[in-house]
């Protein structure tokens, strides 16, 4: 019999080269390879547990029943963990983040991943970690990549199974920190999987994909060898190309607000002044400020104090998803 509850831990990840577009939108194949980093200080916390009396899989969020498209997302993919453990029961999903869900902070990504964990875990099953972020990937592509701790490369690979996320380097490798400049906390108005299947729309979509590698290539390097400068350039050029497609695809996608725009010019204007920091931005308008350790407490207080950002999130590389035997209730 398997244990039927259990309750996993996972961190948000933020992408340096990011996934846009795949090849296969049903099995959320990407059409890149893609890299990112563990955010250790946000998390969300899921239980789930598989219950005999249950006529329908029930979905809580931070403590509120979720709308019918949120409920379907989680059952479908409850519905290949029960199909590959060869169980029908039904499932209570209780879910907590510490952070704010749909506002380019990747809560799909952590939410996805604890998901899987718990799910698996709790329905019996017993998959290597490879099996288990290419499972997370079904549920949301970003997902993948924070089954794996630290800093994680997703191979794009070329069906279901080799389609998954590994360590690249531990956590300690590199102390960065995400310097979060949180502009807006208002959810998206168009989420990131109808999104991808507007990537290919875009005129620019071919050359982004034809450059993804060597951006990939750089960053990796830039990664592994603790170059800074390398990393900026690699980081801002993949960000800015993929808003590029973003904001020439049919319809086109406009995801900065004017505050982010301001963020993103003033850290360049800052690291051409000497202090190491870079942007990225993802599906959302909040900014993304990287820099090593000895740069954020002065990166924050230019966003607060010179740019009047209201809300900073600070953020450190963190470890891969993890069970826990606490559960949420
Ligand atoms: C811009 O993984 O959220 O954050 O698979 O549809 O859930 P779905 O998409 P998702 O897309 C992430 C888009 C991104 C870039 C990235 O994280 O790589």
């Amino acid at each position: 019999m398997p244990p039927l509850r259990a309750t996993a831990i996972a961190h948000p990840n933020i992408a340096l080269i990011k996934y846009w577009g795949n090849r296969d939108d049903a099995l959320r194949l990407p059409a890149a390879g893609s890299l990112s980093v563990n955010l250790a200080e946000l998390e969300t916390v899921t239980t789930v547990e598989f219950d005999a009396a249950l006529t329908d899989d029930m979905v809580t969020v931070d403590g509120s029943a979720q709308a019918d498209a949120v409920c379907q997302r989680v059952s479908a993919h409850l519905d290949l963990v029960r199909n590959q453990a060869g169980l029908k029961l039904r499932a209570r999903v209780c879910s907590r983040n510490n952070f704010p869900m749909s506002a380019g902070l990747a809560s799909s990504a952590s939410a996805f991943a604890a998901l899987t964990l718990a799910g698996a875990q709790a329905a019996g099953l017993s998959l290597t970690p490879q099996a288990l972020s290419a499972l997370a990937r079904r549920g949301s592509g970003s997902a993948c990549r924070s089954i794996p701790g630290g800093f994680v490369e997703w191979e794009a690979g070329s069906e279901d199974r080799d389609s998954f996320a590994f360590s690249i380097a531990p956590p300690q490798h590199w102390a960065l920190v995400d310097v979060i400049a949180l502009v807006s906390r208002s959810p998206k108005a168009v989420g990131s999987a109808e999104g991808h299947t507007l990537a290919r729309t875009s005129p620019l979509h071919a050359a982004y994909l034809a450059s993804a590698p060597g951006r990939l290539q750089r960053c990796r390097a830039a990664l592994l060898n603790r170059d800074f400068a390398l990393l900026a350039d690699a980081v801002e050029a993949d960000s800015n190309l993929m808003h590029a497609v973003m904001m020439t695809s049919a319809p086109p996608l406009f995801y900065w607000e004017p505050d982010t725009l301001r963020v993103m010019k003033a850290v360049r204007a800052w690291r051409e002044a000497g202090l190491a920091v870079c942007y990225t931005v993802d599906a959302g308008p909040n900014v993304h400020c990287l820099c090593p350790t000895g740069a954020a407490a002065e990166v924050a207080r230019r966003l607060s104090a010179d740019l009047g950002v209201s809300q900073v999130l600070t953020a450190t590389p963190g470890g891969g998803a993890r069970l826990t035997d606490t559960p949420i209730d």
